[in-house]
């Protein structure tokens, strides 16, 4: 069998595409022959992506809802259904994230995160099943170490992410009939994105989190990107229920102690 990496004539849809890793995921389908549709809160970034993926030459789209609201996120999925038919690859990688420990965020603010990440990944799930090809689609779930990892002032991202993988793991065996496979990939730390500004909000910080990953390196969107390429791909074609570390072996060595630094700076931040 020969494969290409040619997503030409494909519909490939990206929820949360707007900035950081998800937008980049987005940029590299767009370069690699797919028609792209992006989504998140913000009419302006949805705007700016858009004009980005066309830039790279790629027919593209994008509506701008929040996931944590089920018929906004119907209503946009339906019109690129509309337009252009059957989706070939889903990707789900809305997210919301900021340090604070158990005993200092209000139960709201931990359940703004589990309605963004978890919730959010329901409704994306519910809402795109109907227009997903059957069989062949693709659907990649944004996943974080903190889903197996647990990190001092993480606790809603790790009940959330959890939930995902397990969300993503459920689905390969429902979904599996039509078809249709379901990983989740657990990006590293990656350079220059929203997630390590909050969580490693110094040059130093960065420094110590790229020397605590063993291959060295933070990653790249790109590093992302390429992985759930080669899921949605034929290369993918027999792997479903996968959770992928695409992390330079971080999640292998606990995250390099992330959690121990993760720790005192919750401490500093709530003044203890
Ligand atoms: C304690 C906080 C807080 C903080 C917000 N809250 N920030 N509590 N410490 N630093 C509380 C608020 O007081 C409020 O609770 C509740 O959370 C909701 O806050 P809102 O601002 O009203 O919510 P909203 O506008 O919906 O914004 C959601 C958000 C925000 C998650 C709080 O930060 C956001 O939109 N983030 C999206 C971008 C993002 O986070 N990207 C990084 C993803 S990285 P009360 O009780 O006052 O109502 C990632 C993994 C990285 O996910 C892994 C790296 C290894
Ligand atoms: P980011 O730039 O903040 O990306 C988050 C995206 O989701 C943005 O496009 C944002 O756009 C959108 N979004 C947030 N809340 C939303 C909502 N309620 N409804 C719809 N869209 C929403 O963050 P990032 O650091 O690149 O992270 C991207 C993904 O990778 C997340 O799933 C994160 O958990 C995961 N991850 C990141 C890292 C890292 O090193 N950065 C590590 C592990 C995992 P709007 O603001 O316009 O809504």
């Amino acid at each position: 069998m020969s494969i290409t990496i040619d997503f030409s004539g494909k519909t490939v849809v990206v929820i949360g595409g707007t900035s950081g890793i998800n937008r980049g995921i987005a940029e590299l389908f767009a370069s690699h022959g797919a028609r792209v549709a992006v989504a998140s809160r913000s009419e302006e970034k949805v705007a700016d992506t858009v004009s980005a993926l066309k830039a790279l030459g790629a027919e593209a789209k994008g509506f701008a809802a929040d996931v944590r609201e089920l018929p906004a996120i119907e209503a946009g999925l339906a019109e690129i259904h509309g337009a252009w038919g059957e989706f070939d690859v889903l990707v789900s990688g809305a997210a919301g994230n900021f340090p604070a420990s158990l005993n200092g965020m209000s139960a709201n603010a931990f359940r703004s995160v589990v309605e963004i990440d978890l919730m959010g990944t329901v409704h994306v799930m519910k809402a795109s099943h109907a227009y997903l090809k059957k069989p062949g689609a693709s659907v990649v779930n944004i996943s974080a170490p903190q889903a197996f990892l647990p990190m001092p002032g993480q606790s809603h991202v790790s009940a959330a992410k959890a939930g995902v993988d397990m969300i993503t793991r459920t689905l390969a065996i429902e979904w599996g009939a039509e078809g249709i496979r379901v990983n989740s990939v657990v990006p590293g730390p990656i350079s220059g994105t929203e997630g390590m500004a909050r969580l490693a909000p110094t040059e130093d910080a960065i420094g110590k989190v790229a020397a605590s990953v063993p291959l060295g390196r933070l990653g790249t969107p790109d590093d992302i990107g390429h992985a759930c390429m080669f899921l949605a791909s034929d290369m993918g074609a027999y792997v479903s229920g996968a959770v992928l570390p695409v992390d330079g072996g971080w999640a292998q060595s606990g995250c390099g102690g992330m959690g121990m630094f993760l720790g005192k700076l919750v401490a500093q931040m709530e003044g203890r």
